[in-house]
């Protein structure tokens, strides 16, 4: 069944106001999500935090079912964390790398995932090794088969990188990580909500989302995923009274569930926002988003491809909402802002976003349009018209 964009647009208020291609930055929220997060604000102003919080506790735990529903898995397996970042480093900081072990990451691995790989090598000795890509820009299965040692600690990837419609086979990867029994880490920062996720399929450990984007949940959420049988095997960096409890006056015990990587205080008006854009993005079916995603994104670029100037710059078998480009003579920034006047949004993806990717393909900054479901063919239309004069 065709997706009801005009339904989808309906309910999302900002499609009157902008033409919002900036989804892989932060999607334009849905009239539900906007409704249940205020009313949340509302009853604790009404009867206090606590007190809201108690009475809502079923709603609240509901968005660890959402999510659990969502990625298939159980909702124990489920840290409802405050940003992508934040649930991918209690995941990776919980490993105990020591010296000579081997991180294995991807060439478009993102800017602070690659942070982390450098601040623990330094600490610890380990290193960090990025895969080759194939000629497809891709994950190369084939080098990454060559790569696999008994020191291979780690194989972490990101699925969709930031900069780009590329969508890496995490599934082929997980299967090598499985046949090794290598722990497997996957940014799903810019997938979860974009197309169909299940975590036994991608063969992952871990795997860490936002509410933000692709999801069009409320800003800072997000949450992690961690199999059953490895969440006893990773202490949490950081533990406090929710993650861990005082039982002896020396002595502490972790929490036996996902929930040790979470920390106490939290944003519950955002949790339930979560919850309500998980539970609206199931009902709209996630097979039928991604492929209302993939044609919208084919139309934009079979449309900028042909224009003079304008190079279109994704790559990978599988493409996915985010399309990214650049026009001969402009800067990407001055493209952004020249849209921005139409109230057009993009945003411009940097070389310090995915160093080792860009750098590579000779890139400094790139125009970033990314599509969801509620953008029209009309919009790709404008769009296309915008650049074509800009260009
Ligand atoms: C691939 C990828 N991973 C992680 C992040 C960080 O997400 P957050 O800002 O929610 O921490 C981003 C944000 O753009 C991203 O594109």
């Amino acid at each position: 069944m065709p997706l009801n964009v005009e339904k989808a647009r309906q309910e999302t208020p900002g499609c009157t106001n902008v033409l919002h291609f900036n989804n892989a930055g932060s999607s334009l929220p849905s009239q539900p999500v906007l409704d249940t997060t205020i009313a949340y604000l509302q009853l604790e102003a009404q009867i206090g935090g606590y007190e809201a919080a108690e009475r809502s506790h079923e709603q609240i735990e509901h968005t660890y079912d959402a999510a659990a529903q969502l990625v298939s898995c159980t909702r124990d397996e489920i840290a409802l964390i405050e940003n992508a970042t934040r649930a991918w480093d209690m995941a990776f900081y919980s490993i105990p790398f020591k010296r000579g072990d081997r991180i294995l990451t991807a060439m478009s691995e993102y800017v602070s995932n690659y942070i982390a790989y450098l601040q623990i090598a330094r600490k610890t000795g380990a290193v960090v090794e990025p895969i080759p890509d194939d000629q497809y820009g891709q994950v190369s299965i084939e080098a990454l088969r060559h790569m696999i040692d008994e020191r291979v600690k780690l194989i972490s990837i990101t699925h969709v990188p930031t900069s780009g419609g590329l969508v890496n086979p995490v599934a082929e990867i997980g299967k090598v990580a499985r046949e090794a029994g290598i722990l497997y880490l996957v940014d799903a920062c810019q997938s979860v909500g974009q197309m169909p996720i299940n975590v036994n399929e991608i063969g992952c450990d871990m795997l860490s989302t936002t509410g933000r984007k692709y999801l069009r949940g409320p800003r800072g959420t997000g949450f992690l995923y961690v199999r059953k049988e490895v969440i006893e095997r990773l202490e949490p960096p950081m533990l406090d009274l929710h993650a861990a409890t005082w039982v002896a006056r020396d002595r502490y015990e972790i929490r036996s569930d996902a929930r040790r990587f979470e920390n106490w205080e939290k944003n519950y008006a955002g949790i339930i926002g979560l919850g309500q854009a998980i539970d609206y993005a199931l009902e709209w079916d996630l097979h039928t988003i991604w492929r209302r995603i993939k044609d919208l994104a084919y139309q934009l670029r079979t449309r900028l491809s042909p224009l003079p100037g304008v190079i279109v710059h994704d790559r990978g078998i599988t493409q996915c909402g985010i399309v990214t480009f650049t026009v001969e003579g402009k800067d990407p920034e001055t493209i952004k802002q020249l849209l921005a006047e139409q109230k057009i949004h993009v945003t411009v993806a940097r070389v310090s976003s995915t160093r080792l990717d860009m750098e590579n393909r000779g890139l400094t900054s790139i125009v970033r349009a990314s599509v969801h479901y509620y953008n029209t063919e009309d919009e790709v239309e404008r769009f296309c018209t915008q650049i074509e004069r800009l260009a």
